[in-house]
């Protein structure tokens, strides 16, 4: 394990073990914040206990709203801004497949349940890329419960292989436009990483493809020093440190020429996108979503 900095060394997902933050952001869909849950499969995705937990608002009756806003606070905000990011994404999903895209990549899925609970989705492809220990956790969990998509797994290190031939072996048609998803993934991988994954997805995407990826903007953390000296130290600590950071302006020469940034926003922007019940929270404006469209010529 080579040490970069005191904190900033190189922890691969706690060796063998799933990502936590993968089941922090499925236990914010699966309690969701209004009646209406936005993820009723994470909770037989996470770890018993925590889908309980996810679960339990069906079980409380009239002390539900107490139960989910006491967990609302106390996660800053992520709670929502976990539901607000998922469904901005689902929003620009919805579009890309009414204009008959009919394959979708999603990059770090984690316990993504979109293949399972979005019936837009049937009659596509949807391939799910991801490490290895977040990918075997996931299959073992999802069991025999039928997708509503064709599921493909992909299981790939983004910082120590690339996807794209494997991709193509799992049936990935380069031909065809695609959808990408890569929601709440950038963060956590350097730059290099970043903009190697994104030239592997440049080469495998048609004209008319599109990309929604969420990044993580330089200096936007919460709480003034102490926050930006302890959530990066907390991060590292759970085995997932937070890497990369992008300007808006980065990212869109990143991609260009080949892609277009057509939306750009913050979890504010999301809001009034999807009229959704969550609050935009302070403490995570730093995190933006990209929706990039590739231009009509093959790069
Ligand atoms: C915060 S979770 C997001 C999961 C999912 N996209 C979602 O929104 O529910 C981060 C995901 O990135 C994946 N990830 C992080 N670093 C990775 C790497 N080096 N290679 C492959 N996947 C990685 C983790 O396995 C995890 O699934």
């Amino acid at each position: 394990m080579a040490a970069q900095s005191r904190w900033t060394y190189y922890v691969p997902m706690r060796e063998g073990l799933p990502s936590g933050t993968s089941f922090v952001v499925s236990f914010a869909r699966g309690l969701g914040v209004g009646d209406e849950v936005l993820d009723p499969v994470a909770r037989d995705l996470l770890p018993p206990w925590l889908g309980r937990m996810a679960d339990a608002p069906r079980r409380l009756g009239g002390a539900a709203p107490f139960y989910r806003n006491a967990l609302r606070l106390t996660s800053l905000g992520l709670i929502d801004h976990a539901v607000l990011r998922t469904q901005a994404i689902d929003t620009h999903l919805a579009a890309a497949l009414r204009s008959g895209v009919d394959q979708v990549v999603i990059l770090g899925a984690g316990l993504d349940a979109r293949a399972w609970r979005l019936p837009a989705l049937e009659s596509t492809t949807v391939f799910e890329v991801d490490h290895p220990a977040t990918q075997q956790y996931k299959r073992r969990r999802i069991g025999r419960r039928t997708p509503r998509a064709e599921v493909r797994y992909v299981a790939v290190d983004f910082e120590r292989e690339r996807f794209s031939e494997r991709l193509e072996r799992a049936g990935f048609r380069s031909a065809a436009p695609s959808m990408w998803i890569w929601e709440g993934v950038a963060m956590y991988l350097p730059l290099s990483a970043i903009r190697d994954t994104l030239e592997q997805l440049t080469r495998l995407s048609a004209a008319g493809s599109e990309l929604a990826m969420t990044y993580r903007v330089p200096g936007m953390l919460p709480f003034g020093a102490l926050g930006r000296a302890a959530i990066p130290a907390l991060f590292q600590a759970a085995g997932e440190p937070l890497k990369g950071t992008l300007e808006p302006d980065h990212l869109a020469s990143t991609v260009a020429p080949e892609w277009k940034v057509v939306y750009d926003d913050d979890a504010r922007g999301w809001q009034k996108l999807t009229g959704s019940v969550a609050d935009p929270a302070r403490s995570f404006l730093g995190e933006r979503l990209a929706i990039a469209r590739k231009n009509m010529k093959k790069a």
